[in-house]
């Protein structure tokens, strides 16, 4: 198992995973990237080319077994005022056949390694809805220590997100 950048020999792999997603769980397939951006978005986020206001650099990473795409976390390297209500500095998805069996804790605990030795960040912020039992579960196995709950107007509606603090 490794946390690679993403590369053209996974796209495949990937692309199944988003597709695989589309059809057992709409409702999420947008946590995925669009297969044919994805690699030119990671290349532009990490090196903070063409960035949008109020976007800050981030590195996208791959979790790979046995060739085969599992899941996809990134890192923003700073947090914004918007990030520190919403989002943190990590977001994360397990494919979706693949869930429930620690992809997620690994995941998370290999790219807390990265925001460490990489990206020198003390402590990382991470949020997820209240009721997202498997990646408050994830963020609790990583040592996450619940500063508090906010609410949160969303385009899609209000949401209550649990804002997580893990040291590093
Ligand atoms: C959130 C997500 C990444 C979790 O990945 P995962 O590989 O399934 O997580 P794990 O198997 O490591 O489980 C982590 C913990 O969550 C809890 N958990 C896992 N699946 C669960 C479920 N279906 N219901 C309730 N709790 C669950 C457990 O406490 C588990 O820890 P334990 O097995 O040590 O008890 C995955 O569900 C996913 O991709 N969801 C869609 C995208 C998403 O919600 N991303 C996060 C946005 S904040």
């Amino acid at each position: 198992m490794k946390l690679i950048r993403p590369e053209e020999k996974y796209l495949d792999s990937y692309t199944e995973a988003v597709r695989e997603e589309l059809q057992n769980s709409p409702d999420t397939a947008h946590m995925f990237n669009e297969p044919s951006q994805i690699l030119q978005k990671a290349r532009d986020y990490e090196s903070g080319v063409g960035l949008k206001p109020g976007r800050v650099r981030a590195t996208y990473l791959w979790l790979i077994e046995n060739g085969r795409f599992i899941g996809e976390i990134s890192v923003r390297h700073e947090l914004t005022p918007e990030l520190l209500r919403y989002g943190g500095h990590i977001g994360y998805a397990v494919r979706w056949a693949e869930r429930g069996k620690g992809y997620g804790t690994k995941m998370l605990a290999l790219i807390l390694d990265f925001c460490r030795s990489e990206l020198g960040l003390e402590r990382v912020l991470i949020t997820c809805d209240d009721d997202n039992a498997a990646s408050a579960g994830v963020i609790e196995n990583n040592g996450g220590v619940l500063e508090n709950k906010v609410i949160n107007e969303l385009p899609e509606g209000t949401v209550l997100t649990r804002r997580y603090w893990i040291e590093l």
